[in-house]
């Protein structure tokens, strides 16, 4: 090995023990003075640790601004109940529970067997991939893409939603973002250094004024418009029309327009939702993302897609380039199996989230809880029966959990304006959500309004 060159900077020895016990390197003071300089520096320094001291920070810049997942109380306290052996109804989280149809696996299966698929895979997602996605598009939507520059292949769309936002913000810019929501919506943004501004969720004329206020009286203007139809957590679903609108202002106003169509699939009453790309014009501004977890029930699969403007998939595409290498190859192949295969294990998952969804209203009716009919995704969104709305959502859902043994999400955990709420995930059976009624009937004819001796209420 070549002899180290220091231009005869190099500390003695003796100094090199004193730099490596902290953060202060600096070897051009290395002279015949040095190692006194070296000492002085470590002890005045105040980022030096002492004995006493953890030298790992108690927190960082971005961790301060992501406060601690309010969904987490929830779970914790339905785990504790699992301990003690407390049957729990879990409506929480929207974790499809629908297996993964057999032809997706067994073509995981295949391909697997081929080493040449267990290499590094493309970030952009595999050529094959790219296509199917763009001819799922073309069928559903009618919506022609170029897989080559509008079609992205991501590690689920939370995943590509969250690096879009690091790829196009800059410190301090402004995001509109609705509230309630799916917390990366606004979370990826804050992660990335953006300023959030809230709008309401509804798709209605009062969005619209709302979202010219917020042009004229942000500062700096808004860079980008975040949408989710049919959403999470309201299940509110957006008209073409609405989206006509929505991208002739954000033109007017140079906005970008990030639409998260997770739900594309997941529908009731035959009335699939649109994609924002069917309004002419719309990819000059607009991406969209959508998921195979829910279309496919392919959550631990990881993957999704972001498709529409070039210029913004490209910048999805750089941010990617340097933090993965794509998906599992064999993961991407069932994938493509997937989105060119039947659609009939898409209307199955339909109908089952379909009968999930009337049992569920139905028999929550009939023990006293009246929850509006979601017109589609995997939830109900529920606002607190009158004589709990005191408590809040979060309470209410712990003195659910205790009282009911039912799991459900606390609004307030999807932003302020979910304050009032709570979420239900139609991942029960319907037996199990039969039996949530039962058990909610006894619940409300309990009389306990207060939860006042439910355990551990911190809030
Ligand atoms: C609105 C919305 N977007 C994105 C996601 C994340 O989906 P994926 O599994 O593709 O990351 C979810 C998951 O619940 C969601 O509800």
């Amino acid at each position: 090995m070549p002899p180290i060159e220091h231009g005869g900077i190099m500390p003695p020895p003796d100094k090199t023990t004193i730099l490596q016990q902290g953060p202060i390197c600096c070897l051009e003071m290395g002279d015949a003075k040095a190692g006194i300089d070296y000492k002085i520096s470590l002890e005045e320094s105040s980022t030096a640790p002492r004995p006493d001291q953890d030298p790992v920070p108690q927190d960082f810049h971005r961790i301060r601004r992501l406060p601690p997942y309010v969904f987490e109380e929830v779970n914790r306290l339905k785990t504790e109940a699992r301990s003690r052996g407390r049957d729990v109804i879990d409506f929480g989280m929207g974790n499809p529970d629908l297996p993964t149809p057999k032809h997706i696996v067994d073509k995981l299966i295949e391909t697997v067997q081929k080493p040449s698929t267990h290499r590094y895979s493309a970030s952009r997602g595999i050529k094959g991939l790219r296509r199917a996605q763009a001819a799922y598009y073309e069928r559903r939507f009618g919506v022609r893409l170029n897989p080559e520059t509008q079609v992205i292949a991501t590690l689920g769309s939370k995943e590509g939603f969250a690096n879009l936002a690091q790829a196009i913000t800059a410190p301090g810019d402004v995001i509109l973002v609705p509230n309630p929501t799916y917390p990366i919506h606004q979370f990826g943004f804050i992660i990335s250094g953006g300023t959030i501004r809230h709008l309401p969720v509804a798709p209605t004329s009062e969005f619209l004024s709302c979202l010219d206020k917020a042009m004229r009286f942000s500062v700096p203007k808004p860079i980008a418009l975040v949408l989710n139809y049919p959403s999470n957590p309201t299940a509110l679903v957006a008209d073409l029309d609405f989206y006509k609108e929505i991208i002739s202002y954000a033109k007017r106003h140079d906005l970008i327009v990030i639409s998260d169509l997770a739900y594309a699939d997941i529908y009731f009453d035959d009335k699939p939702p649109p994609s924002i790309l069917q309004v002419p014009g719309a990819i000059d501004i607009a991406v969209e993302f959508t998921s195979m977890s829910k279309t496919f029930s392919m959550p631990g699969w990881r993957l999704g897609f972001a498709v529409g403007n070039e210029r913004l998939i490209a910048a999805l595409a750089r941010v990617k380039s340097y933090l993965d290498y794509g998906a599992f190859t064999p993961i991407q192949v069932a994938a493509a199996a997937a989105l060119n295969g039947p659609e009939d294990c898409i209307d199955e998952a339909r109908k089952t989230y379909q009968k999930r969804r009337d049992i569920l209203v139905q028999s929550f009716a009939h023990a006293g809880w009246e929850i509006p009919s979601p017109p589609a995704t995997m939830f109900a969104w529920a606002p607190l029966p009158e004589r709990f709305a005191h408590l809040g959502s979060l309470r209410f859902s712990k003195l659910l959990l205790e009282k009911a043994d039912i799991a459900v999400s606390p609004g307030i955990g999807f932003g302020e304006f979910g304050e009032g709420y709570v979420r239900l995930a139609l991942v029960e059976n319907p037996q199990r959500i039969r039996q949530a009624a039962r058990n909610l009937k006894r619940f409300l004819a309990d009389g306990d309004e207060t939860g006042h001796n439910v355990v551990q209420i911190t809030s």
